[in-house]
């Protein structure tokens, strides 16, 4: 089980309190100038991924704390913890093992006495067979057509994950084109069917309950209009497949028990492309590329189980995190891809560290006297630099940024990767050193500028620097890479809730929003006026209906 305690109180954030008090007043420029080792000393490698985290407030003092911490925070054991299968997530009475399906080296994994892979390997050989079928056109559809599209109805992690892996996997894609349904909004589902044949494309309802409003909202209208467009001749069965843990209501939806390829209450939504969640995945880049995805993961699994805490990557990263959002109280974290098939990165971390450590009471079910989780966002370069790095760069907020780019493109077009990476380096540098107003006052005197005018101007062209990166390299967006890279980031966020004290795998914050929301949803058109909720609710509901009437 997980131990509890209040970070605060151990004796390494007391230290990092005082350390705090030191770095809060230097300027990483010093740090740069004091040491020129720093890039060696704050660099962490695991296979081609380089994590460089010299660009952060830190001193070998203030790793070697938060090191500390990690230790008093007893972290070695709760690593260990979820690996064998315990029932870490308490909340819900569940294991988590999102590492055992990608477990590669098929070791027993025990989750309520027994050994998961079995399973784990049946669904893997199920997943194949119906990936190698799609892709060679053996899976028909009614008409006796080969399947080209696929769509996936799923929200949440039953879509996130799938959606930014495929996009971010782009040049691995063969003879299936993937879609992806998640809002509830008709929109979405209607402007991605009217592009399609309802002869050759097949639906994948992804939902590890299978009562999910939006999903089934969209599911059923799926249906509809695939009767409706074969003129009711269309065979479900051939078009249909589901993944959940749910066989009943599968069944019930219609969907043959051989066309259901399941998964289990241990693995957590936002943690489930592994599983047959994955499924899109696999159709769309081939079984063989899916297997690679598994194995980066798997890799960095090992690594994360079993590299000492001052060299283990995911570790490093949510240290650091830990030092600006608990003691500079910096309030996000942006993650920035320099690369354009990782444009739903970022959004996938969201909900990945969001859902998991948004939480305000601890493993006691106290409220925490101290932060937790950040907020997440972030867009590729260089595309953001033209949007929000003005902030980031020359705002009030103090905000940690990733910036994360491969060596080699998979579009080699003339300079493209080279004037991005050169914007990737400058960016970290332009963050880490700014512009002192004297470099300022000297540029603007050699473009003429008279006194006054340079008095004037100089204030606003000041960059203050010391703006914390990591940066994150890397030799090419492969499957196995985006592994180890989507498994990084999950440790850097298990690793954060296990110091913060709190359960990073329940989601009780997403419940109440969902269950208003069916309460309200017969009031939208009842004839009545309402008045069952607080003024403003009631005056929203009544003036939708007025307006929606007219
Ligand atoms: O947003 C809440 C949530 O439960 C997520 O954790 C989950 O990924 C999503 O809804 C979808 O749930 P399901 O796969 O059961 O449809």
């Amino acid at each position: 089980m997980l131990p509890n305690q209040n970070p605060t109180t151990t004796a390494a954030w007391q230290k990092l309190e005082v350390h705090f008090m030191t770095l809060q007043a230097t300027h990483m420029r010093e740090l740069f100038q004091e040491d020129p080792d720093r890039f060696s000393k704050f660099s962490a490698q695991f296979e081609d991924i380089l994590v460089d985290y010299s660009k952060n407030l830190i001193t070998s003092e203030v790793m070697q704390t938060l090191i500390d911490l990690a230790k008093e925070m007893e972290l070695e054991g709760a690593i260990a913890s979820m690996f064998v299968g315990e029932k870490i997530n308490q909340t819900e009475n569940r294991a988590v093992l999102h590492t055992a399906l990608r477990n590669r080296s098929n070791t027993a994994i025990l989750a309520d006495g027994a050994d998961v892979m079995p399973e784990v390997n049946r669904v893997l050989a199920q997943m194949k067979k119906f990936s190698d079928d799609l892709q060679s056109g053996v899976w028909k559809g009614y008409t006796g057509k080969a399947i080209t599209d696929i769509v996936n109805i799923g929200i949440g992690g039953s879509d996130l994950g799938p959606y930014m892996v495929t996009e971010a996997l782009r040049p691995y894609w063969k003879n299936i084109t993937p879609h992806f349904v998640s809002n509830v909004d008709g929109t979405h589902i209607a402007e991605t069917v009217k592009k399609l044949n309802p002869e050759t494309t097949l639906f994948i309802i992804a939902s590890k309950t299978f009562t999910t409003q939006e999903t089934m909202t969209n599911a059923e209208s799926a249906r509809n209009w695939f009767l409706e467009k074969t003129g009711n001749k269309g065979e479900v069965a051939k078009h249909f497949v589901a993944v959940s843990t749910n066989q009943k209501e599968v069944t019930k939806f219609g969907i043959a028990p051989e066309n259901m390829f399941v998964f289990w209450d241990w693995v957590g939504g936002r943690y489930s492309l592994w599983s047959s969640i994955g499924l899109s995945i696999a159709a769309t880049i081939g079984y063989d590329n899916f297997e690679r995805l598994l194995d980066g993961a798997h890799a960095m699994d090992n690594h994360f189980r079993k590299a000492p805490l001052e060299k283990n990557v995911p570790v490093i990263l949510a240290l650091i995190g830990i030092w600006y959002n608990n003691f500079f109280g910096a309030a996000s974290e942006a993650i920035l891809p320099y690369d354009q098939y990782l444009h739903r990165f970022a959004a996938y971390f969201q909900q990945g560290n969001m859902e998991s450590n948004g939480k305000s009471t601890d493993r006691n079910g106290d409220p925490v006297e101290y932060q937790t989780g950040p907020v997440i966002w972030g867009e590729p370069g260089t595309n953001g630099q033209h949007a929000f790095y003005q902030l980031i760069h020359q705002g009030t907020k103090m905000i940690p940024c990733d910036f994360l780019a491969p060596a080699i493109s998979q579009n080699p077009l003339s300079d493209h990767h080279d004037k991005l990476l050169s914007n990737f380096f400058a960016q970290t540098e332009a963050l880490m050193k700014g512009k002192t107003a004297d470099e300022v006052t000297a540029e603007l005197k050699a473009a003429g500028f008279d006194e006054e005018s340079i008095v004037f101007h100089t204030p606003f062209r000041v960059f203050e620097g010391n703006k914390p990166s990591n940066t994150i390299l890397f030799k090419q967006l492969t499957p196995h890479t985006l592994g180890s890279l989507i498994a990084m980031y999950e440790h850097k966020i298990y690793v954060q809730g296990v110091i913060w004290n709190i359960f990073s795998f329940d989601q009780w914050g997403v419940e109440l929003g969902k269950v208003l929301a069916k309460k309200i949803l017969p009031e939208l058109s009842s004839a009545d006026e309402i008045t069952s909720h607080d003024g403003s609710t009631n005056g929203l509901i009544n003036y939708f209906k007025r307006l929606k009437s007219k």
